[in-house]
């Protein structure tokens, strides 16, 4: 089994360079399946859930493969049918894209219910609504959702819950409907609005996209298409709260300001030092980090992804600090793992309350999900001493050379074992 091992208590300095986000690049690969030639995506992070989706276009005939690092060419047009490799579908959550893609350019899908990190009940109700809205049929046999349109009209869509997965699927099966769907109450995360751009890159009439109402007028066709992923907003706050968690001075290059603004604004208000330039924020500790309120929220509320990685840095904080997660059920089970480093967090359902210590101490750790191993990954950055993490599978879903970047910076990790 592989893990990292973290000997920590080094402050980490230097720069660190921001890869393409996750969230984005996990629906565009879909998305490319709409166009009738091929997609090439720039800026593609090489980690686990990309790994996935390319073994699942592989085994459905779609031409797939790196023109150089991070330039992803896909063609689908000799794609071998609607029915997605069932166990690669299970292995990750946004395999639920291909069902709003294949929606669109075939009329019918199968894929397996999604996997993915386990952070509470995952419904998909949301984008079976927008679905069936459009005319699709849905229904759920042996593990699978199948979904099936005679014909695809443009609809009012009304979201009961703001769901990125949902906002996202629903666009990729109406682009390609005839007539207007009208999205409300959508979600707006950075992510959202890149997807839209790249699907009007390619010819589709997506309007609204970052507001709470997305337009979207039906084409007959898309064309392929050039298009560089922005960066990875959850991987630039992970950085940050590790630079200030560190006691450290990085700047993180290569991130939209705009995006962090959630993140800057917790860190500057705990008494971190910030500073923003046009594509970079330098993070530096100035003195121990004040208590604070934190809240997740859609975007641009404080994302619920960057919630682990706040919480950490809030262990060492000089009081009382109270941090509540309203998108999932259970996405405080980490920090059990951080108790064992001497912690002080009392989870009462939606609400933990994190009363600073001085310092945390090593500890055996067992990642529980993507973010949450990002957060042991920091926890162990700040402890004196050698921490090991188990089950950093779950890490590598999601963080491009994740051992390199930290190296680079001056922290001491490495992975050890096999897979
Ligand atoms: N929800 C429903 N019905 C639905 C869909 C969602 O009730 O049909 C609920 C969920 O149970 C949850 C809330 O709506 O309480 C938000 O879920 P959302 O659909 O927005 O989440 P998602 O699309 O499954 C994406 C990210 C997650 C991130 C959430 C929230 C991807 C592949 N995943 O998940 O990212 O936490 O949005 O921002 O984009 C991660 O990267 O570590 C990660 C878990």
């Amino acid at each position: 089994m592989e893990k990292y091992v973290i000997k920590g208590g080094t402050p980490l300095s230097g720069e660190v360079t921001i890869s393409g986000a996750k969230n984005a690049v996990v629906a565009m690969i879909p998305a490319a399946i709409l166009a009738d030639g091929p997609c090439i995506l720039e800026n593609v992070p090489d980690i686990s859930d990309v790994r996935i989706m390319i073994d699942i276009l592989k085994q459905m005939d779609v031409e797939v493969y790196y023109k150089a690092p991070g330039i992803l060419y896909i063609n689908a047009e000799h794609i071998n049918g609607t029915k997605v490799p069932y166990q690669l579908a299970t292995k990750m959550r946004a395999s639920y894209y291909f069902l709003g893609a294949l929606l669109g350019k075939f009329r019918h899908a199968e894929v397996a219910l999604p996997g993915g990190c386990h952070l509470g009940p995952r419904p998909i109700d949301q984008h079976q609504k927008g679905f069936e809205a459009l005319g699709v049929q849905t229904e759920v046999k042996g593990g699978a959702v199948i979904a099936d349109a005679k014909f695809l009209v443009g609809a009012p869509v009304f979201f009961d819950q703001v769901s990125v997965g949902a906002t996202i699927n629903v666009m990729l099966c109406a682009c390609m409907a005839d007539g207007i769907t009208t999205i409300e109450n959508v979600a707006k995360e950075p992510h959202i609005v890149d997807v839209a751009n790249f699907l009007n890159s390619m010819g589709a009439k997506i309007k609204g996209a970052g507001t709470d109402t997305i337009k979207i007028t039906g084409v007959s066709k898309l064309k392929g298409s050039v298009y560089s992923v922005i960066p990875d907003q959850i991987e630039a706050g992970t950085y940050m709260a590790m630079a200030a968690a560190t006691k450290g001075d990085v700047l993180v290059k290569n991130v939209i300001p705009r995006h962090m603004e959630c993140m800057t604004a917790k860190l500057l208000e705990m008494g971190v030092g910030v500073e923003e330039g046009d594509d970079q924020i330098r993070v530096y500790y100035k003195k121990r980090p004040k208590p604070t309120l934190v809240k997740t929220l859609p975007y641009p509320g404080f994302p619920t992804d960057m919630q682990p990685l706040i919480t950490t840095l809030l262990t060492v904080a000089d009081g009382n600090s109270t941090v509540t997660e309203t998108i999932w059920d259970s996405r405080f089970k980490y920090t059990e793992e951080l108790q064992k480093m001497g912690a002080n967090i009392t989870v009462n359902g939606k609400t933990a309350m994190v009363t600073g210590v001085d310092e945390l101490y090593p500890a055996p750790l067992q990642a529980t999900d993507l973010r949450a191993g990002a957060a042991m990954v920091i926890a162990g950055l700040m402890a004196n001493g050698t921490t090991e993490i188990t089950n950093i599978h779950y890490v590598e879903r999601g963080y491009e050379n994740l051992v390199e970047k930290i190296t680079a910076i001056g922290g001491d990790i490495r992975k050890e074992g096999t897979n």
